[in-house]
């Protein structure tokens, strides 16, 4: 069975201390790093922008996950791909021409991500999943780190993946929000391929056992 991934967000790393815990994902079991950008206009919080994903990029060594919480995407796709994104997801509520912006991620060279406010339908995905490569599914409302997991989250899962079986779609289903040992396998078994995990991960007193069970309960 192909592996299933850990992406620990780097929101809820200590910024003062970057670079370390930068360096302890480089040194862990995780797979990718999941950056998330905010504007304060499609979420209610601001996260940071280029300079710091720039440092991040100058010391990551494994892929970079770039989740835009922002509005109007488009216009700065290049830079994130000249920045040093590997994997570039906008989310549904926020683009008009999806199509379009996912055509112009991938031109890019980035691989192209769609992610999906918890009351935004899986089926909405449908005429267009084929051309998606990862799908994000929110279980908390974006904008915070820390929240409580939505217990529908499972559902929308079991959904989305039944849609990309019966398409034959490459699609992969990554979950953002509210992840933990408590969740991890349950969420596995109706589907999903990556758990992001930020407050999880980065609050616990050892973060590379924390990633490495996370991991183990994924792969299980
Ligand atoms: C929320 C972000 C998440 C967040 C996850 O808007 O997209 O990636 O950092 O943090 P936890 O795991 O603490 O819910
Ligand atoms: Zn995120």
């Amino acid at each position: 069975m192909t592996p299933k991934l850990i992406a620990p967000s780097v929101l809820a790393a200590d910024f003062a201390n970057l670079q370390r815990d930068l360096e302890m994902i480089n040194s862990s079991e995780a797979d990718w790093f999941h950056i998330d950008i905010m504007d304060g206009v499609f979420v209610p919080n601001i996260s940071f922008g280029m300079p710091v994903l720039k440092a991040i990029n100058e010391h990551a060594k494994k892929t970079i996950d770039v989740h835009l919480m922002i509005v109007d995407p488009d216009r700065y796709i290049k830079e994130f791909a000249t920045l040093g994104a590997n994997i570039l997801t906008v989310h549904y509520e926020a683009c008009p021409h999806l199509h379009r912006t996912l055509q112009a991620i991938k031109a890019e060279g980035m691989k192209a991500g769609v992610a999906i406010n918890p009351h935004t339908n899986v089926e909405l995905l449908k005429d267009i999943i084929q051309d998606i490569d990862l799908v994000c599914v929110m279980s908390v409302n974006p904008g915070f780190g820390g929240q409580s997991f939505i217990e529908n989250t499972y559902s929308k899962v079991q959904r989305l993946k039944e849609m990309i079986v019966t398409h034959n779609a490459p699609t992969l289903i990554e979950i953002d929000g509210g992840v933990t040992d408590k969740n991890a396998s349950q969420l596995i078994n109706a589907g999903a391929d990556v758990l992001v995990a930020g407050s999880y991960v980065f609050k616990s007193e050892d973060p590379l056992k924390t990633i490495k069970g996370l991991k183990e309960i994924a792969n299980s």
